[in-house]
């Protein structure tokens, strides 16, 4: 009986498999013919302060208009002691970076004081430490300051107070303990007596900031990103490089230097979107240009800013700097360099060391314009590429080909930047799934001899639900997978790409699909995140060849694939995407090199619904899944799981 058993079961299941098998494809894999480097910088992250990505978000700041510089001076405070016990004044010094403080007159000798309410409240963690300071000069009998954290209903949740106080403007700190985690707390200060205090800069950070820093960025965003082992970091943008108008436009030297100095300036993002209005959105560029190269540094990122061209948005008031007077744009990009890489005793390189970092940041790669088109951006940019390239033959200058992702303007910007023979192109796509699914051969076709591709701005943009979360849908995330099998597979051509954009608020977010959402507690790494992910840790070193039938797999059958060597680890790295509803069988044939071992190591990402997507309290509804499956011989049957992104490390001999 037995027997008899085992051989049906052999027979029933090679029947299946030499069926399946006769419908399935074969990719052969020559993994011993590198066709191109992998480029470290392949797969990086795009950050723009854009949904309270910066302040409210990664910049660990508790207290929002912490220096009374908001449009409306008091906005995100509210007063406590009712008007007849005290008065409450704006003073403007006139000082030009930080001009306003608040005046405190408490005229009975009753408490008097003010609370903030934080970015959409603010996360507390019961046990935790938090920093509190505050610059505070003594108008005449007040000695003592009372710091507390609240909760919503003004229970105090911690407290602590800092006095001593003098004549002079001065820095004052105390710790503070909170005794219970709180998403929406509040930071109440108070005075007591009759007297007049005078303060500004009032702020409250966690003392667990990433690597502990003071003024530092919040430890749980920042791991999300460390994790991504990302190969660049693109920053502050995006749009924001730009500005509404030139005068609103990022300036990187307002945000380098003692952070009390740097002058708050409106987010672009506050007005853009009137049915996402958000008329608390500035920037306190606490998380200046020094942070940014201390983030890219600490997550082994190459940093790639993107400074202005002389342009504001074209898509708003589309302000133009004179081809006559570029020059302090131009010197903005030079003297940038000299702070990244200049010695410690050039005007700009004694900065970064002051600010305490002598070493260099070796940036090697500077953007000149975010989403600019037509001739008024080629003008411009022949002139800062003139200098530029005259003065900084090293640095790889990335100039951009516009919003759009194909089309007249693009094809116009593609042609000027071979011609001025920029060495890098920015693209930006914000399609639909479908459009990612058509378009994996977009770069098959790419003049080789011409600019690299940078893929700066892209992301499938699904249907909307209410869950602010609910755009990043797994149909998105499939889509870029099997997108980003394209760029792989071009990797000769294509040496950068980044998601965008990267962080979105739930509480306070302009522009969605992001790729990780936050509150004030939690971190939502979303299907798009983990493919990206899963990408970025395992690029590999070499492209290799792999091709069914002689062609790439584009999408016959539902699926799409690329391959590379990892010759760090000595593995061959697959890349499957299955978008069918059901499972499919993908066999490999490997030329060239021989396996080691007997199992390989599989990461799979699926999910049934296209429609669903990670949130807030449900964070890992889609999360990759590891597995081993034995190997033998030098072909391979995969059986992939419907609508999957699954990546396979296959161990080499050397
Ligand atoms: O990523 C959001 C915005 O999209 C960027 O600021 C801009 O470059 C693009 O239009």
């Amino acid at each position: 009986m037995k027997p008899r058993l085992s051989i049906f079961l052999i027979c029933l299941l090679f029947g299946i498999v030499a069926g399946a098998q006769a419908q399935s494809k074969t990719l052969v894999v020559k993994a011993g013919t590198p066709v191109a480097p992998i480029q470290p910088t392949m797969w990086g992250l795009f950050f723009e302060d854009i949904n309270f990505a910066a302040d409210g978000g990664i910049y660990a700041e508790l207290v929002k208009n912490r220096s009374f510089e908001f449009y409306k001076p008091l906005m995100g405070w509210e007063k406590t002691g009712e008007e007849y016990v005290g008065q409450f004044q704006i003073i403007n010094s006139q000082n030009e970076n930080n001009p306003r403080h608040l005046r405190l007159e408490s005229l009975q000798g009753k408490e008097l004081g003010l609370i903030n309410e934080g970015f959409r409240g603010m996360g507390v963690t019961a046990g935790e430490k938090y920093d509190f300071s505050v610059f505070v000069r003594q108008g005449m009998g007040i000695s003592t300051l009372k710091v507390e954290l609240i909760d919503s209903t003004g229970v105090v949740l911690g407290q602590t107070e800092v006095g001593g106080f003098s004549g002079d403007w001065k820095k004052y700190e105390a710790k503070l303990t909170s005794s219970a985690t709180q998403s929406k707390a509040k930071l109440r200060v108070t005075l007591s007596g009759k007297g007049v205090l005078e303060i500004d800069m009032v702020s409250l950070f966690p003392e667990n900031t990433w690597k502990n820093r003071k003024n530092g960025l919040r430890a749980d965003l920042v791991q999300k990103l460390a994790d991504m082992k990302p190969g660049f970091i693109r920053f502050p943008g995006g749009c924001i490089v730009e500005g509404h108008e030139l005068e609103t436009r990022y300036q990187w030297k307002k945000t380098v230097g003692n952070v009390e100095n740097r002058q708050l300036n409106i987010n672009r993002w506050n007005t853009e979107f009137p049915y996402r209005n958000a008329p608390d959105y500035f920037q306190s560029y606490g998380l200046g240009f020094f942070e940014y190269f201390l983030l890219a540094e600490d997550i082994g990122a190459e940093p790639l800013p993107i400074l202005n061209c002389g342009m504001a948005c074209q898509f708003n008031s589309c302000e133009l700097v004179s081809l006559d007077a570029l020059d302090p744009y131009i010197q903005d990009v030079l003297d940038l360099i000299e702070f990244a890489n200049g010695a410690t005793t050039s005007q700009w390189g004694k900065l970064r060391a002051d600010m305490g970092h002598p070493e260099p940041f070796n940036l090697k790669m500077v953007g000149v314009g975010n989403e600019q088109w037509g001739t008024q951006y080629v003008d411009r940019l022949k002139i800062f590429m003139k200098v530029l390239n005259e003065k900084h033959p090293e640095i790889i200058f990335v100039g951009g080909s516009g919003p759009f992702s194909d089309g007249k303007d693009f094809d116009y910007l593609w042609k000027e930047m071979r011609e001025l023979n920029v060495k890098m192109v920015d693209e930006h796509y914000y399609r639909s799934p479908e459009w990612f699914l058509q378009n994996t051969a977009r770069y098959d076709s790419y003049d080789r001899k011409g600019p690299k591709v940078f893929a700066g701005e892209y992301a499938a943009h699904d249907k909307e639900g209410k869950d602010s979360e609910s755009r990043n849908t797994w149909k998105s995330a499939l889509a870029e997978a099997a997108l980003m099998t394209g760029l792989e597979r071009n990797a000769d051509v294509v040496h950068m790409a980044s998601y965008a954009p990267l962080f979105g608020n739930v509480d306070a977010w302009q522009w969605r699909p992001d790729l990780i959402w936050f509150d004030n507690l939690n971190t939502v790494a979303t299907p798009n995140y983990y493919v990206q992910k899963l990408f970025s840790t395992n690029a590999g070193t070499e492209l290799v060849s792999a091709l069914v039938d002689g062609k790439p797999l584009t999408g016959q059958d539902s699926l799409y694939a690329s391959a590379t060597i990892d010759s760090e680890t000595s593995e061959l790295v697959v890349k499957m995407v299955n978008v069918a509803k059901k499972p499919a069988m993908l066999n490999i044939s490997l030329e060239g090199r021989k396996i080691a071992g007997n199992e390989m190591n599989l990461q799979i990402l699926t999910h049934a619904d296209l429609t669903a997507y990670n949130r807030v309290g449900k964070p890992e509804t889609i999360a990759p899944v590891e597995k081993k499956q034995k190997l033998s011989g030098k072909k391979m049957i995969f059986t992939l799981d419907a609508l999957s992104l699954t990546v396979a490390r296959i161990p080499l001999k050397k």
